[in-house]
């Protein structure tokens, strides 16, 4: 009997320097000391041996089992520590690894202009205020001084939702709306979308953007008109940049000018961009008509103003030399990623 607890003490070691998974120590542990194991076995054969030699195997029976238990014990122990080694080295991250740049976006040339264009008036004081893109006929035209009839409204054919009601042809609606509900002074730029009924091509579209500017005070002349654009058209183009005022005619101002900028590509000497003028024609601007001033409350012998309204996207396309307006609209993501 001693022989036997002796070999299965052996067998046990042996057993279990074999084994590599949890699930083998239980089978281990089954076969020797489970109810039906080995040593169980031979324990239930005690009864037969001597009063001499029962204490002996009893003790040399307890000594066996004590060791197989620390050796399931043990060898389990290890088996998860190793486990939980392979996880940490599995698990582990390199943070000195590039991380995966996120695509960021950006604004569009637009939206890039606009907020150069508004942070230029933010610093001169001014408020940035919005209009309804469907506008009344009385907003759009009649209170800027163009009635049902005026030959003016030919250049600006637009979108009719009935006789009153249209799509605005000019932000200058904002001009009246503002003047209207507030009271002087006034200093205000509004940009926003306009529509008309033109056909698309590299210079137009039925939708694009303006930009207008209002400033209502005592003593506003023409040199404040001129100093404020030539500061925005510095800020947009460089400093070297020159504008010169034509005379032309807008029925809402008194007198108009058309704001030209001197062509970036020649430096004013003529080539095929400016068509061999020297100068590209920007935006449309001129004292506030005293007609205008008092139709919105405002007395015209007490207050003067100017007035202007630019093309979004004529000045984009100067800034970054874009030649088909389509581009802007297209929102091919090759061309946007340029800018
Ligand atoms: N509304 C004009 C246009 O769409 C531009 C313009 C001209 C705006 C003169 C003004 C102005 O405020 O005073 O062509």
């Amino acid at each position: 009997m001693k022989d036997a607890l002796e070999k299965i003490q052996r067998l046990v070691d042996e057993k279990i320097s074999e084994v590599r998974q949890q699930k083998e120590i239980e089978d281990i542990r089954i076969k020797f000391l489970g109810k039906k194991g080995e040593l169980t076995a031979i324990l239930k054969q005690m009864g037969k041996l001597s009063a001499e030699e029962r204490p002996v195997i009893g003790q040399l029976a307890n000594k066996v089992r004590s060791h197989i238990e620390e050796a399931i014990a043990s060898k389990a122990e290890e088996i998860k520590n190793a486990e939980k080694e392979r996880k940490l080295k599995e698990e582990t991250i390199d943070v000195t690894l590039p991380g995966k740049a996120p695509k960021v976006g950006k604004a569009h040339p637009l939206n890039f202009v606009l907020r150069e264009v508004e942070e230029v008036f933010l610093g001169m004081g001014f408020d940035i205020v919005e209009g309804p893109e469907v506008e009344t006929d009385h907003y759009c035209f009649e209170a800027l001084n163009m009635p049902p009839h005026h030959p003016a409204r030919d250049t600006q054919d637009t979108f009719y939702i009935n006789d009153n009601v249209l799509l605005r042809t000019q932000t200058s609606s904002v001009q009246i709306r503002i003047m209207e509900n507030r009271k002087p002074p006034i200093r205000i730029i509004s940009p926003g979308r306009v529509y008309r009924s033109d056909a698309v091509d590299a210079t137009h579209s039925p939708l694009f953007h303006q930009i207008e500017g209002l400033v209502i005070d005592k003593g506003v002349t023409m040199a404040d008109l001129k100093g404020t654009l030539e500061l925005l058209m510095q800020r947009l183009y460089g400093k070297d940049c020159k504008i010169r005022l034509r005379p032309h005619h807008f029925p809402y101002t008194e007198p108009s000018a058309e704001v030209d900028i001197m062509c970036f590509n020649c430096g004013g000497k003529g080539c095929p961009m400016c068509k061999n003028e020297g100068y590209i024609e920007l935006l449309g601007s001129g004292m506030v008509h005293p007609k205008v001033l008092e139709g919105c409350g405002i007395d015209p012998e007490v207050y003067s103003g100017f007035a202007f309204g630019m093309g979004l996207e004529r000045i984009t396309m100067g800034r970054y030399n874009i030649n088909d307006m389509r581009l802007l609209y297209e929102n091919d993501v090759r061309f946007l990623e340029q800018f």
